[in-house]
């Protein structure tokens, strides 16, 4: 992580055990107050019940990790179903309702959709902080009845992908990458919570790394997400590629989905 985190103590039981989880993982202690936390620095703490990661003293929106409202629940609505590109990317198109191991978890809004569309998906996620958030967002999806069923369908592990890539028991139809690239544009609104979470995260400088383990365990292909402009992950050309206009999805396929 490349900017200190702090810890406020919460009342709310779950929570609280996601942050003493973080405590004993970063190896720091809790803050009680905000007063006490320095301007500028990472914040976790309980915003209503939510597990959230804020700046110290920043208007701007937290990180939270939400699958019932929000954009998720929009996008659950109201989405492009099978005619998405990244429904299309990872096979649902063919009839076929892949397992998918989607490598570079996030916030988990790309899992949340293939989960929707009915693909089980595990989550690898190596930041102990957003894997806390993603944590929190399937604990209280799994409260919601109308999302419970997606949330269901949806496993989180925690570590480092490409190790537990490499010594997986378990084989998936189709293994999704996106890991993080570096960003350039500084202005619109989106972006700033885009920035929170580099800050928190950082570039991933070993990113090219994961193709290799994920074109070992895949059954069908790996999908890797790209911005638009991005070269091939680990400078591999994919077998074909869907373009979109925010970003393109390079898919490396090994076996067809028919055969
Ligand atoms: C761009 S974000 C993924 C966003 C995600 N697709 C979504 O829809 O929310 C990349 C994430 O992958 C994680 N990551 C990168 N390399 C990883 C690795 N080797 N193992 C596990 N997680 C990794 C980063 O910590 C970061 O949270």
């Amino acid at each position: 992580m490349s900017t200190p985190l702090f810890l406020l103590a919460s009342d709310h039981p779950a929570i609280q055990a996601l942050l003493e989880g973080l405590a004993a993982q970063l190896d720091t202690g809790f803050s009680h107050s905000l007063q006490y936390v320095d301007e500028g620095a990472l914040v976790a703490f309980d915003a209503s019940g939510e597990l959230a990661v804020q700046r110290a003293g920043s208007k701007e929106k937290p990180i939270v990790v939400d699958f019932v409202g929000g954009k998720a629940g929009h996008r659950r609505k109201f989405g492009g179903g099978k005619g998405q590109d990244i429904a299309k990317a990872v096979g649902l198109n063919k009839g076929v309702k892949p397992s998918v191991l989607d490598a570079t978890g996030g916030l988990g809004r790309d899992a949340f959709v293939l989960a929707s569309l009915g693909c089980n998906v595990t989550l690898i996620e190596r930041s102990p902080v957003v894997a806390a958030l993603l944590a929190d967002g399937l604990r209280r999806a799994l409260e919601d009845s109308d999302v419970a069923p997606i949330a269901q369908q949806m496993s989180l592990l925690p570590g480092n992908a490409i190790e537990l890539m490499g010594a997986s028991d378990n084989q998936y139809d189709v293994v999704y990458l996106d890991p993080m690239f570096p960003h350039r544009e500084k202005s619109a609104l989106v972006k700033k919570e885009m920035r929170l979470f580099q800050d928190l995260l950082g570039d991933d400088p070993d990113a090219n790394q994961l193709l290799q383990p994920a074109l070992d365990l895949a059954r069908y292909r790996v999908v890797v997400k790209r911005p638009r402009l991005a070269p091939d992950l680990n400078g591999q050309a994919p077998t074909y590629r869907l373009e979109g206009k925010a970003c393109r999805y390079d898919i490396y396929a090994l076996k067809a989905f028919s055969g």
